[in-house]
């Protein structure tokens, strides 16, 4: 049944037009996190089916704590770690999951309107105390519909997510059928894949996931939280210093009582660049996740998935470990705050004449890099790009824009 699914969404995914933002084929298990992040790993659910046969994620993690260690939440670690606190309270990951409660996702709604056209009809939005709801005056008169979850942030785009009982004692999630987009603060459809045609009153509110693809959804999302009737418990919304760290009570017990506290986590020497790619991969998606013609041909779709790029390039794979995500950016840093110039430095900190060990571009040595080098691609029937960190010579880059 899953393969099934993991099959119809690969190839609609090569041949539409159209890209399902946020439904991929993808694996979720890197059992080191699940180490430190009991409840928050979906190894519970059993052998995960992989798309690739043969390839496991190791270890990836971070956490050399004793097991007891408990989540305490990222404003615990202001008091010692400020400056990393105040730059992660501005980055998507801080802000990538939340109620609808929140002021600032009921403002996204409230109010508004979309027509969604047949079958589904025109959506209208409005927020009580409990967060928001949909209705569809032309369908189901007054009857509203309960939008617990905003997944994304308002710097980007935000999705709403339901839960609801199927009547066997399991739950599904509604992904609401219309997103909010920054780019124009305007409502329109959630990129999806869907037959058109509703056969319960809640699908015509959205695409319905079951299992393992609507706990990834939360999983990918927050930082802790299990899925338990009609809602998530246990929660800790956004990816936060306990999601890549794992929990801290340990640590900050200790670095209470010595300046030099014994090691926590990543972020001392012996943490190398395949386990960090793994670590970001676990979401930001690894070879393992993408189907084999994917692979293969490198479509314009793969570029939303950064490691998968950045493992095929020379600078990765030549580079000896020397090269890195957090090479680039600053794991804590949004890269919206960091200047053109810092990617330049980044790439001329191999690339230049001082470093004989490496080749230099005969085309430019001080600028413009990127837009050559990693230039970004938008997606097919999304206003979103994302630059293509399969770092090379593009044929068509040969001179400045
Ligand atoms: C009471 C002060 C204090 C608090 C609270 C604190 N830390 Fe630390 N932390 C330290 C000190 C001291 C070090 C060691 C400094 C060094 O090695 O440069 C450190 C080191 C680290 C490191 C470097 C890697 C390692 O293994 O040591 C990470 C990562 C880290 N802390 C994360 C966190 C997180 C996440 C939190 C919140 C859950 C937190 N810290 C709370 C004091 C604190
Ligand atoms: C638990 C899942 C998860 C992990 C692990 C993770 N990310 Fe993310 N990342 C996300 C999600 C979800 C978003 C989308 C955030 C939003 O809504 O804007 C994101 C967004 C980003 C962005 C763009 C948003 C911004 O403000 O800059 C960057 C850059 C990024 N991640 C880098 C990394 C790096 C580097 C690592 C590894 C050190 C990493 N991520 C690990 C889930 C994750
Ligand atoms: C394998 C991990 C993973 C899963 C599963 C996942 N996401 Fe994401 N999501 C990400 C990452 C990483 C990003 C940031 C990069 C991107 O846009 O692809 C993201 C981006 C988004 C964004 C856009 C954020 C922005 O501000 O630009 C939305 C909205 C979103 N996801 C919603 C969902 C919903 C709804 C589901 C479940 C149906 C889901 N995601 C499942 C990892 C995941
Ligand atoms: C997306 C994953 C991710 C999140 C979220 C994250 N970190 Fe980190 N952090 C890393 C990685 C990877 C490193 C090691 C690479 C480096 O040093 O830049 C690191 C390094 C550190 C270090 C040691 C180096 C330094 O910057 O001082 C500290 C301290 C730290 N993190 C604290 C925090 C705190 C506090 C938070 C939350 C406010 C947080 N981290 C959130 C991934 C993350
Ligand atoms: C950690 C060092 C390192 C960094 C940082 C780095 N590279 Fe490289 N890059 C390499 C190595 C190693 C090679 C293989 C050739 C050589 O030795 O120069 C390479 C090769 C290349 C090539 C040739 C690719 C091909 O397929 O023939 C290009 C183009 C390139 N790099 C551009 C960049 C750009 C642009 C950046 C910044 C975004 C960058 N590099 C950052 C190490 C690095
Ligand atoms: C050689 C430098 C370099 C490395 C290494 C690198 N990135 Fe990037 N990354 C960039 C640049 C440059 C951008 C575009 C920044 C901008 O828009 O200002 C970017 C953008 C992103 C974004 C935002 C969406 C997009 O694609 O534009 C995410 C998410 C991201 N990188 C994740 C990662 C992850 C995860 C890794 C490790 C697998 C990684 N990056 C390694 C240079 C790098
Ligand atoms: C206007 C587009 C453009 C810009 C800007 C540009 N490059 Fe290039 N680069 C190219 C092209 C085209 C080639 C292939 C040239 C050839 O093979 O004759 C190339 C080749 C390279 C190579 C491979 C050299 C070799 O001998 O294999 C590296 C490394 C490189 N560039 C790095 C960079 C870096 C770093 C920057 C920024 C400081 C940069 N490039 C800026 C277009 C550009």
């Amino acid at each position: 049944m899953r393969r099934l699914t993991l099959s119809i969404v690969i190839l609609w995914c090569v041949t539409s037009a159209a890209v399902s933002w946020w439904l991929e084929a993808t694996e979720l298990s890197n059992p080191a996190l699940a180490q430190v992040a009991p409840s928050s790993s979906l190894d519970s659910d059993g052998e995960p089916d992989r798309p690739i046969s043969g390839a496991s994620v190791p270890s990836a993690t971070p956490s050399r704590q004793s097991a007891e260690a408990t989540y305490v939440g990222r404003d615990a670690c202001r008091e010692c770690h400020t400056e990393n606190h105040t730059w992660h309270g501005e980055h998507g990951h801080h802000k990538t999951f939340a109620t609808t409660d929140d002021p600032e996702i009921i403002r996204l709604f409230e109010g508004r309107s979309y027509d969604s056209g047949e079958p589904y009809g025109t959506f209208t939005y409005h927020a009580d105390e409990k967060g928001l709801f949909a209705r569809i005056p032309e369908k189901f008169g007054d009857r509203p519909f309960r939008l617990q979850y905003a997944l994304g942030s308002p710097e980007g785009a935000v999705t709403l997510l339901s839960l609801l009982p199927d009547g066997e004692q399991n739950t599904f999630a509604i992904e609401h059928r219309v997103s909010w987009f920054h780019d124009g603060d305007e409502l329109r459809p959630t990129p999806q894949e869907d037959d058109g045609n509703p056969k319960t009153a809640a699908d015509f509110f959205g695409l319905r996931h079951e299992g393992r693809v609507m706990k990834k959804c939360v999983y990918c999302h927050t930082t802790r939280g299990t899925i338990e009737n009609e809602t998530i418990v246990d929660l800790i919304s956004g990816v936060n210093c306990e999601k890549c760290h794992g929990p801290g009570s340990e640590h900050v017990r200790l670095a209470r009582s010595s300046k030099t506290p014994p090691k926590y986590s990543v972020g001392r020497d012996d943490w190398d660049a395949e386990s960090e790619i793994q670590l970001c991969g676990d979401c930001h998606r690894l070879p393992v996740t993408v189907s084999r013609s994917q692979l293969r041909e490198y479509p314009d779709e793969l570029t939303r998935f950064q490691p998968v790029g950045l493992l095929r390039s020379r600078c990765f794979v030549e580079a000896e470990g020397q090269l890195r995500c957090t090479t680039c950016h600053n794991p804590h840093q949004t890269i919206k705050s960091i200047p053109a110039s810092e990617h330049i430095e980044n790439c001329v900190r191999c690339h230049q004449e001082t470093n004989p060990s490496h080749t230099l571009c005969p085309i430019n040595t001080t600028d413009g890099c990127i837009d050559c080098h990693m230039p970004a691609r938008e997606l097919p029937g999304l206003s979103v790009s994302f630059h293509d960190h399969w770092i090379r010579v593009h044929p068509n880059k040969s001179s400045s824009p």
